[in-house]
């Protein structure tokens, strides 16, 4: 492992990327935004760890279990961004700095998605870029990370 790691997590129904709705979140796969990510990685010397699930409570333990093994999360929760405190409190918990990511623009689309009960404990938020966001979002937390933390 490098000496600064990331833990990148997606939230639910992003397993589904690249049949789902492609109009809205584009027709990269899961796999090809995880590849994308591990390239980026690689380039900027740092370790990133990928992982997906439709589980609220599984995101939860993710986030706890980074505790002394990550330096940092990248995370796009989904739906759950518009509905989990339990998640918001997770990553105010734990206290690693966090990059909140999303394939849409959240702002330009149905009014209760542009509430996120995230993006108050987080660094900052990128949305709108397609599957670019995650490469940001990476790129943004690591210059963080090597400058601020
Ligand atoms: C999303 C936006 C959310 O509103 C939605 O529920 C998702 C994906 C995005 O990446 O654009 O599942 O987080």
């Amino acid at each position: 492992m490098s000496e600064l790691s990331v833990l990148v997590l997606h939230g639910p129904n992003l397993n589904l990327l690249g049949t789902r709705e492609p109009e809205v979140y584009g027709s990269t796969t899961l796999e090809g935004i995880n590849h994308s990510l591990e390239k980026e990685a690689n380039r900027l010397q740092v370790t990133v760890s990928c992982l997906q699930s439709n589980h609220e409570g599984n995101l939860v333990d993710a986030i706890h279990n980074a505790v002394f093994k990550h330096r940092g999360i990248v995370i796009n929760a989904g739906a759950y961004t518009h509905t989990s405190v339990a998640i918001r409190d997770a990553i105010a918990g734990v206290g690693i700095p966090t990059v909140e990511v999303h394939l849409s623009n959240i702002y330009r689309r149905e009014q209760f998605r542009h509430h996120s009960f995230i993006a108050p404990v987080v660094i900052g938020q990128i949305s709108g870029f397609g599957s670019n966001s995650y490469i940001l979002g990476l790129q943004a937390l690591v210059t963080y990370l090597r400058t601020e933390a």
